[in-house]
């Protein structure tokens, strides 16, 4: 069975398309993919490990059933998005580009969601909060299951 890096040739210079490719298609990159695509190319693991985590838009490790965009655009900025960061990260235990052990969430910054007026502002999954405040996360992380009721 052809995989999906062999409709690229054997060179070097296909290789970011190629994890780019792989990780469309499993929303990360798997290890065993990885190790594949070492021995097709001829390229060191470690040269593809350093590749796969120096761009930010691919991942080793699988996203968290729920993806939380933190809006850190300057409408956003103004009006405190750094303490919605905050909250979300101390109420969950992780930083932007992680997820959280049990594979639940996700954290990401973004520069703008495009709904500035309701600033500041964060999207889980497809769902947007606006005008948002450090209580107003903790309750909306309650509903998805990420904070402790007290
Ligand atoms: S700057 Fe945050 S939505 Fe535009």
């Amino acid at each position: 069975m052809r995989t999906l890096f062999e409709k690229y040739p054997k060179e070097k210079r296909y290789t970011l398309s190629i994890l780019q490719d792989l990780q469309k298609q499993y929303g990360y990159i798997p290890k065993d993919k990885l190790i594949e695509l070492s021995q097709y190319m001829g390229i060191p693991l470690s040269r593809l490990y350093s590749m796969a985590t120096f761009y930010k838009a691919l991942s080793l490790k699988p996203k968290g059933k729920y993806i939380i965009k933190v809006c850190d655009g300057t409408a956003c900025h103004i009006r405190s998005s750094k303490t919605i960061l905050d909250e979300i990260e101390n109420t969950l235990g992780i930083k932007p580009g992680e997820t959280t052990d049990d594979g639940k969430f996700s954290l990401e910054t973004v520069n703008c969601l495009g709904s500035c007026a309701i600033a500041p502002v964060m999207v889980i999954n497809n769902k947007y909060y606006g005008k948002l405040t450090s209580s107003m996360v903790r309750e909306i992380l309650k509903e998805y299951g990420g904070a402790d009721d007290e």
